[in-house]
Formats: structure tokens, sequence, C-alpha cells
């Protein structure tokens, strides 16, 4: 979105943490507008986003180490407050003529911070009655000796410059890693910086955001034709409604079967678009082409290229039809964004299934991405403000490639049978008990496997379902839920009386990683 939307901004330079992406969401959990850059970020693209401060990640270099990443130093003359982290602070001493060297004890995780000065960034924790507080380190390397202008304002037992800071220039250097939830006052630490520090004003909101996008929307798309691609998901669900605001029946949205849905899923996103919302959704039942080029196919990696070409067939055609389109309007996030400029990123391996990919440039359509700013909390917030229903917001994520992953080996018309009525089953039950929103995703597999049983007298040769049940809060990492026994009772009851063709039950006990959430 514009430049000039959001007048007080942050911008945190990563240095490759994997605490960069949290430190950015605390900012804006903080209502503060802010973004993140890659390290190598020359002076004049900084001075051009306009910070109101500037934060330093951390990192897992040495400053010493080969390649270790630096900075363009002029940024530590722009005169905007700066707080660096870890690696972050370790650079601006170094840069600034102190001194940084491998300590004798590296500390890691938890440890006692004692505040030697209460002003600015440590505002306020005396008046909890703190002269100590835990902070999460992880570092070899410490300053040993400060900059000229800098004084010491917490030291740890093997830190005696755990915190530092030049209030003259608004510089500050934190040992520890205030943004995550180890370090219990970090909140209030990062506040200090935002609000008393920086000086930031908390503007930055979903009705703030709504306002912005609506505005911006118009400007850009003028008296084009949008088209969205829905999926149910919220993402593309949230952009849909966005844009209904902004250009009412301009927009046109293309809800593709493709043939490996839940039961209900279609159903349910077109009832609650058009019964909510009054929107026009083009539906399109393309299961059959789907289904029979899946014919054959055990490739999980096959499977997911051939519905992916596939569905940029179906979809071109009905954007055809349709006539004049010239934009397209996608849910990409925050995180695919930075993922593939940032320092050292998580793998974004998964992110190519995402969106449709392929779809712009076959088309010649432009892109519009209104939620490329924003993490999927943020987007569930949004959902909320532009009044979508619950059930939307918090649905559980669905993979594109949908039951097609949970097949395992040939997706078969009859297989899919199995899967959807076992599913349907494990959700319902999952409901029963209220934990439908307390867990990331719930859903059954079909294993390409048979197992002997015996049901009535009969001797049985069937299939093997497996229940997979996960807590994540991105998906990048996930742990299996403890799903109550009585639960899990139920479940496999249930589906080895109520589907035909299942057996056996098994429960999936493991964590990504080294696994992944989905089975294929
Ligand atoms: P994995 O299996 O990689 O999945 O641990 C991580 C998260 O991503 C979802 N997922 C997908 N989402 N298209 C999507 O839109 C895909 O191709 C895809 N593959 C996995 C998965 O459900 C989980 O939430």
């Amino acid at each position: 979105m514009g430049e000039e939307l959001y007048q007080d901004r942050i911008l945190v330079l990563d240095f490759g943490s994997q605490y960069t992406q949290l430190i950015a969401r605390r900012v804006r959990a903080g209502k503060v507008y802010c973004e993140i850059r890659p390290f190598s970020a020359d002076v004049e693209e900084v001075r051009r986003f306009q910070p109101k401060g500037i934060i330093l990640s951390g990192g897992p270099s040495s400053i010493y180490g080969e390649g270790a990443p630096v900075c363009d130093k002029r940024i530590f003359e722009l005169n905007v407050p700066q707080l660096g982290i870890c690696y972050g602070m370790q650079l601006m001493a170094d840069i600034l003529g102190g001194k940084v060297l491998r300590s004798l004890k590296g500390e890691y995780g938890s440890t006692q911070l004692y505040v030697d000065d209460y002003r600015d960034i440590f505002h306020g924790l005396d008046e909890l009655g703190l002269t100590s507080f835990t902070a999460w380190m992880s570092h070899g390397d410490r300053v040993e000796e400060l900059p000229d202008g800098f004084s010491p304002i917490a030291h740890s037992e093997n830190s005696p410059f755990a915190a530092m800071a030049d209030g003259e220039r608004g510089l500050y250097g934190l040992q520890f890693h205030p943004e995550v939830a180890h370090t219990p006052q970090g909140a209030e630490i990062l506040n200090n910086f935002l609000f008393r520090i920086c000086g930031c004003k908390p503007q930055w909101t979903m009705r703030s955001f709504v306002q912005h996008s609506i505005r911006e929307i118009k400007e850009k798309v003028g008296r084009g034709k949008v088209v969205c691609a829905l999926s149910g998901g919220v993402d593309s669900t949230v952009v849909a409604v966005l844009f209904n605001r902004a250009l009412g029946d301009k927009l046109v949205c293309i809800f593709v079967d493709n043939g490996v849905l839940r039961r209900g899923e279609a159903q349910e996103v077109l009832d609650t678009l058009r019964k909510n919302f009054h929107m026009e959704v083009v539906f399109i039942d393309a299961a059959e082409r789907f289904l029979d080029r899946l014919t054959g196919v055990e490739d999980p990696e096959r499977k997911r290229k051939i519905i992916g070409e596939e569905f940029i067939r179906v979809f071109e055609e009905a954007a055809g039809e349709l006539g004049g389109v010239e934009f397209l309007a996608q849910g990409t996030l925050y995180p695919d964004v930075i993922e593939s400029v940032s320092f050292k990123g998580p793998s974004a391996l998964i992110k190519s299934h995402h969106n449709v990919g392929g779809l712009p440039e076959k088309m010649g359509l432009k892109l519009i991405e209104p939620l490329r700013e924003l993490f999927k909390d943020e987007v569930r917030l949004l959902g909320e403000e532009l009044g979508l229903p619950r059930e939307v917001i918090w649905r559980q994520p669905f993979p594109g490639p949908g039951l097609a992953v949970r097949i395992l080996g040939e997706v078969t018309r009859e297989r899919l049978e199995v899967l959807r009525h076992a599913d349907a089953v494990l959700l319902e039950e999952v409901r029963r008990e209220n934990l439908y929103y307390e867990i990331w995703q719930s859903f059954a597999v079909l294993l390409p496997v048979k197992s002997v049983g015996v049901m009535g007298d009969e001797r049985t040769f069937e299939n093997v379902v497996c229940i997979r049940a996960v807590h994540s809060t991105d998906g990048m990492t996930a742990d299996w839920v403890q799903l109550p026994y009585p639960l899990l009772q139920s479940i496999s009851n249930r589906i080895i009386n109520e589907v035909r063709g299942v057996n056996r039950v098994v429960y999936d006990i493991s964590s990504k990683p080294p696994s992944t959430i989905e089975w294929e």
C-alpha cells in the first residue's frame, strides 16, 4: 500500500534471526506499522521509508565471521532512534567504535537481567517493583567496550553490558530478545522504544487498513474488471469482501470445485458469500475434469502439479468467457513476500502452491494483492472488521490440492467417498467437543494399506484411516494434539461403524519437523 498511509512507521532490518518476523508482529501488536527489509538496504531506501525508528534484528553470525552481514553505516547518521537486538546490538557497538569479543561463556536461554538505569527503554519496570527480570538470551559474542556516548543500562552475570544506551542520539542495544515470549517484560520494553523513544502513536488499526485499502483499490482499478479466485479459506474470502466493498459488482469471484474438496465445503463458502454479502460468485463444477486427469497418478508432486495446471485452465476459460477482465485479486500474505527477499528466511517451498501461480502472466492479468503487508492473525482481525462470520475467519486451513494429498496413492472416486465420509465424522466429533477452533488442523488421511479385521463373524480386509490433529501458529512448525481418549474412541468407533470400507483407525503422533502436517 502507499507510502503515505501510516505516518508512524518502524523499519526492521533483518540480519537473519529466526525471530525477525516476530519483531515485526510485536511492533504491529502495538498498533504501529512496520516493515522488514534485508540488512543490505541502502541508506536511501531507508530514508525513503521515513521510519520513526529502526530496529536491527538479531542474527546467527558473529560480527567477525566471514560474510557477516553489515548494514549501510550511514544508517546510524539518519538521526532516527534505533534499537539493536542481540547481533544488532553488537553490530551497532562495533560500527560506532566499541569492542565486541567472543565471550568465554555464552548465554543461552532464560537469563536474569539486572537493570542499572530505569529511564527510557526500561521505564516503568521499577514501578512494577522489578530490579531484575528474566530475559531470553542466545549469544556467544558480547560487547566488551561501549562506543563513545553510550552507558550501560543493564547487566547479567556474564554480560557487563547486557543493554546499552546513548539517550542523546536515541541509540539502544539489548543483548537479549524482547520479542520472544520467554522475555515476559519484552512487550513493555519494545513499547517504550516505540512510544517513549520514537514518539510513535498507536494508529495502525484494521479500521484504518480497510479505509486505506478501499481507497487504493479504487484508484488502481478505475473502470477495470477484477476477478478473484475463491478457495473458501480466510485469505481469499477476505480479499473478495474487501474488493466487493471497494468495487461492488465490478468484482467477479470464481469458485472452482476441483473434485477434491471436503464434504459440503463448496456449498458452505458459496452460502456465506451469497447470503451474507450478496456477492456474485461464479461456481464452476470441474470435479470430473480434475478427477479424470488424476486417474492412475500416485506420485504426490504429480498430483499437485496436475491440480495446479488444471486449475489454471479452468480459470482461464472462465475469465475468458467473462471478457474484459484486467485484474486478478489474490490473497498473498506478508510472510510469502518477505521470505523471498529477506536475508535467510525459512524455506518457502510450500508457498509455490499457495497462490494461483502462473495465472497473471499467462492471461495478461495485473495482480493486486491487498493483504501483502499482513500476517495471518492480522488477516483474521481484518475479517472481523469486515464482518465475516466466525466459521470463515477461524476455519482450519485446507490445502489447495485438497483431499488429493490426503489419499495416499491413487485418487479414485471410491476412495474419495471413503475419505470424505471419515473426515466428516472426525470433524463432527471434534466440533461436538468444542475443539474445532482450538486446533490448527484436524483431518483424516486414507492410507494405501489394507489391514485384516473381524466384523460380526466375518474376516475383513479393508482400509486404514489415520487421524491427524496439530497445533500450530503459522503452519511452519506443528505439534500433534493430545486429543482426549474418549474423543479418539468415539471418532474411531464411528468411522469403523459408519464408513464402509474402513476397519482400522490409527492416530498420527508426529510433530513438524521432522514430519509435515500433510502426508504428501
Ligand atoms: P505441510 O504439509 O508442508 O503444510 O506441513 C503446512 C501447511 O500448509 C498447508 N499446505 C498447503 N496449502 N496449498 C495450500 O494452500 C498447498 O499445496 C499446501 N500444502 C500444504 C497445510 O495444510 C498446512 O496448513
